[in-house]
């Protein structure tokens, strides 16, 4: 049996405890005979910030590039509100995402059937909900240059961030969404704003030019990001694949997040390109460390352990043990566990811990 080698980064706030119940989860594949890790732990964000002063060291970047798959739980929070812009926590993640090439995000946003009356919008606009976000990650106004703040001869600040793309980096984007879409419902939506920004304009000439040289099969509907957004709170179903910028993507899905129920539900997998037959990942909930509820057992880990079996999917080739955990997240949920930004009527509220040996008994139920 091969052995997969995952880098585990869980973080700050909420972080540790979500990462802590994708431990669970792996110990149970181990145990089972599905498969096996060999599984390292670093420090990143506020916690290398406290160790080493810098969000990730050398040594975790290394690590990173050696391992066949990052696991990475949420940076951030108040404690390092001080520490200057290149040191913040955040540095850490998005040096991992630039120096490890990882320039696809996906960003599946389903409501499950237990889910519907959680959701923020009525249960007929989301029930039965599957959308994929493609969110562009290693370029735009995230890494454009210049991105300062200068003082000016009359005192004043002025702060620029510049969004830059290239046609390059725009197809490659493009390509992940249409050949994902062609395995769905075969549609692209794609989101930019042609109408003010020169990023935008490329953006649909590209995204346009590739369509129809390489997916005419394919759906394509061009959509302003802002009508976008309303489009997505108004009627969510519409949509297939979503393929949109850094920034965009980023906005776009956390207004997802809540049409599935809670920002604790969506997992992501960012994505770099295939080379020799493999391609460096990381896997990371689309929410942060959430201060507001870290430490008490509160958080929601099933944005994180549906990383993990992303990870299982696309990292690992285990499409049948990624379907086993995806599965018994939806049998978890059907059965009225939940954490408390899930809970409702009739569920019986549990804990960040709680909810992670749950899904480990249903993995186990499933097996028999
Ligand atoms: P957040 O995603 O941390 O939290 C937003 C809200 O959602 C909070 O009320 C929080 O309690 C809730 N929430 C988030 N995840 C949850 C979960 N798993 N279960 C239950 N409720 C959950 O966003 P924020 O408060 O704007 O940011 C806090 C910090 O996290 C900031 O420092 C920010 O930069 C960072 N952040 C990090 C990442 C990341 O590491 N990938 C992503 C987003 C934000
Ligand atoms: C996300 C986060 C990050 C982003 C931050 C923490 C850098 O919000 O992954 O959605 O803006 O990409
Ligand atoms: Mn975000």
């Amino acid at each position: 049996m091969a052995t997969h080698k995952i880098l585990l980064l869980p973080g700050d706030g909420i972080g540790p405890e979500v990462a802590a119940e994708v431990s669970k989860v792996l110990a149970w594949f181990t145990r089972a005979g599905i498969a096996q890790f060999e599984t390292e732990t670093d420090l990143v964000g506020g916690a290398a910030i406290d160790a080493h002063g810098v969000p990730l060291s050398e040594a975790a970047m290394d690590r990173a590039k050696a391992a066949d798959a990052v696991l990475f739980g949420a940076v951030g929070g108040p404690k390092w509100a001080g520490v200057g812009y290149a040191k913040r926590p955040e540095a850490g993640l998005l040096r991992l995402r630039k120096d490890l090439g990882l320039f696809a995000n996906l960003r599946p946003a389903i409501c499950y059937p237990a889910l519907a009356e959680a959701s923020a919008l009525k249960r007929e606009l989301v029930e039965g909900l599957d959308i994929v976000i493609v969110r562009e990650l290693t370029g735009g106004v995230y890494f454009g240059e210049p991105k300062e703040i200068v003082t000016l001869e009359d005192g004043q600040k002025r702060a620029v961030d510049t969004q830059v793309y290239t046609t390059g980096e725009i197809e490659r984007i493009a390509a992940v969404a249409f050949d994902l879409a062609r395995k769905r419902r075969n549609k692209v939506a794609s989101a930019e704003k042609h109408n003010v920004m020169k990023t935008g304009v490329l953006w649909k000439e590209t995204v346009t030019r590739l369509h129809a040289e390489q997916y005419a099969d394919v759906g394509l509907e061009h959509v302003l990001a802002d009508n976008c957004a309303m489009q997505l709170v108004r009627n969510p179903k519409q949509y297939d694949v979503l393929v949109t910028d850094n920034l965009f993507g980023d906005i776009l899905s956390d207004v997802a997040a809540m049409l599935t129920g809670s920002l604790g539900m969506l997992p992501s997998a960012s994505l770099g390109a295939v080379e020799n037959g493999t391609r460096r990942a990381l896997y990371e909930p689309v929410h942060g460390s959430a201060p507001d509820i870290a430490g008490q057992n509160l958080a929601n880990p099933i944005a994180m352990i549906g990383s993990l079996a992303m990870a299982l999917r696309y990292s690992f080739g285990l499409l049948e043990a990624a379907d086993q955990l995806e599965s018994a997240i939806t049998r978890t949920l059907a059965s009225g566990t939940r954490t408390r930004d899930i809970a409702g009527p009739g569920t019986n509220a549990v804990g960040t811990t709680e909810m992670g040996d749950a899904i480990v008994r249903e993995l186990q139920a499933q097996a028999g």
